[in-house]
């Protein structure tokens, strides 16, 4: 049967209309994706990470590049490893990069994401940041805490002083890393010193249970299907027990300010901690905008939590790269004695001369950052980011530990050399990309300038008096623990010798 020629017609034009669909979804509607490694149903990527997940990325980021997309269960997750990537993120893109990832250990444990650290971005998060950089960590209130520092790095020394006797001994310095840096804190943003069992807690405890909550994996946030699991676990049980006793010493804090001040005993000028000002704020007096209780407690939190852990988890990395490094050790002990010349004391005045010991505590930043992976953020619009098309909703992880690797900006990067930095301007302020330990941008650390001065007064004046060195015949172990702050799963071992010389 023969059929009409224009009968070809409808055919015709369906063969065309798909040809044209093809060819418009490919140029404008399909996007580029950065590469991605081979996702499993349902866990994605997730099986990928590893226990320690910043060596894993490092290790993708090989094979994938330094722009990788990952599915982490439900969720696509940008993961950045290179300077020029980390630039785009954080300064670029900052403000569309600014969002913090629903997080339900925030929501349980920071009263529903209130504090500055998990908040996502927006205007409540605006106004809680500039209270947290303006009313409590403005340089004038950091320097202003100098006493407390200089008191509790003293107290710091005689308690290793009294572990050693007169002669050599091995000590753990993580302990008194910790107690320092817990000290410091509880007295600048409490007022005071908490002992245990007061307020209903021992500070110290519920603070390691809470920095093994944030190391600890919830599936819930990644796969929300399987959010039973976490009852199933008692992960929930646990977070719910840890947010009441905090809670429970919060409120002890807060009432004890309340009846110092109803009894007119208020701390004045720059002598305030960091409830005291809080309290002013919530009133509304300073910012022109009231302060909800819960609000101030999350930030309170926020402070204590986000700021002990990572400052001795650094200054335990300084010194094990010290022990590893002999001769550094010397070079610094020589800078610091001489500098001293003779005082019984370093002080913080003293700190501005010593350019060895800021360049021994950026090295050891650079290979051990204690957040290895930043905190991880979330974008909120589409984004175009080196050629690579970044849907709205993406969170953004960025491998601070694989950028101070790098290569490309770093020349032999694996050896431990202070020298590097003597003659640089880079520094750890959030300005250079390829050493970002605190961050960068708007959500860059608020806490950076108060972290390096408690780091280097506590190192000056411990190598000031001591000798140190590996315990005989020991290598340090190097292998890190799980969580967000990362530190070697060993105690931090050392012997130490007073120096009768400069006592
Ligand atoms: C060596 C010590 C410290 C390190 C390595 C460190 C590192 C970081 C990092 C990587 C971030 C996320 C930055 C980003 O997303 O770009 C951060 C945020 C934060 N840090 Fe620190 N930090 C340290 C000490 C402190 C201290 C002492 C305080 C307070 C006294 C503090 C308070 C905060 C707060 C409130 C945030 C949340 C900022 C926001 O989300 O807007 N940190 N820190």
């Amino acid at each position: 049967m023969d059929l009409p020629w224009y009968s070809l017609l409808v055919p015709l034009f369906f063969f065309l209309f798909f040809l044209i669909q093809c060819f418009f979804t490919t140029s404008s509607n399909q996007k580029k994706l950065p590469p991605s490694p081979t996702k499993l149903p349902i866990i994605g990527n997730l099986h990928q990470l590893g226990s320690l997940p910043h060596r894993s990325l490092h290790k993708l980021s090989k094979k994938y590049g330094p722009v990788m997309l990952l599915h982490l269960g439900s969720k696509p997750v940008l993961v950045a490893s290179s300077v020029e990537a980390a630039r785009e993120i954080m300064k670029t893109h900052d403000l569309v990069c600014s969002s913090r990832p629903k997080s339900s250990f925030a929501d349980k444990l920071f009263y529903g994401s209130r504090d500055v650290g998990f908040s996502p971005y927006g205007e409540y998060w605006r106004q809680i940041k500039s209270i947290v950089v303006l009313h409590l960590l403005n340089n004038r209130r950091v320097q202003s805490y100098r006493d407390i520092r200089e008191e509790e790095t003293s107290n710091m020394i005689d308690k290793i002083r009294q572990e050693c006797g007169s002669s050599s001994s091995v000590i753990d310095l993580r302990d008194h890393f910790c107690f320092l840096t817990c000290n410091i804190i509880s007295r600048v943003a409490l007022g005071r010193k908490y002992d245990e069992g007061e307020g209903g807690m021992n500070a110290k405890v519920t603070l390691d249970e809470l920095g093994e909550l944030f190391g600890t994996f919830n599936i819930g946030d990644y796969i929300p299907l399987l959010e039973w699991v976490n009852k199933l676990t008692g992960l929930d049980t646990k977070m719910e027990k840890v947010a009441k006793s905090l809670d429970t010493f919060l409120e002890c804090v807060i009432e004890e300010h309340i009846i110092k001040n109803n009894k007119g005993e208020y701390s004045t000028g720059e002598a305030k901690d960091f409830v005291d000002v809080l309290l002013e704020v919530q009133n509304g007096k300073e910012t022109g905008f009231p302060l909800q209780r819960d609000s101030l407690k999350a930030i309170i939190l926020d402070i204590f939590s986000g700021g002990t852990d990572t400052t001795y988890t650094a200054l335990e990395w300084v010194m094990t790269e010290l022990l590893m490094h002999p001769r550094a050790m010397e070079k610094l002990q020589n800078e610091v004695r001489g500098l001293a010349q003779g005082k019984a004391e370093i002080t913080e005045d003293d700190l501005g001369y010593m350019q060895y010991l800021k360049a021994v505590i950026k090295e050891s930043l650079r290979l051990h950052p204690p957040i290895p992976l930043l905190v991880p953020r979330e974008s909120i619009e589409d984004i175009k980011l080196l050629g690579y098309q970044i849907p709205a909703k993406t969170g953004v992880i960025i491998n601070a530990w694989s950028i101070g690797r790098d290569p490309l900006s770093w020349e032999n990067p694996e050896e431990y050399r202070p020298e590097r930095f003597l003659n640089s301007n880079i520094d750890v302020k959030g300005l250079n990309f390829e050493l970002i330990p605190f961050g960068a941008g708007r959500r860059g650390c608020p806490g950076t300038g108060f972290a390096i001065v408690v780091i280097e007064l506590a190192l000056a004046r411990i190598v000031h008096k001591f000798n140190l060195a590996l315990p005989k015949g020991e290598e340090l172990d190097m292998t890190e623990c799980t969580g967000l702050t990362i530190r070697r799963i060993s105690p931090m071992l050392a012997v130490a010798t007073p120096c009768s010389s400069y006592y």
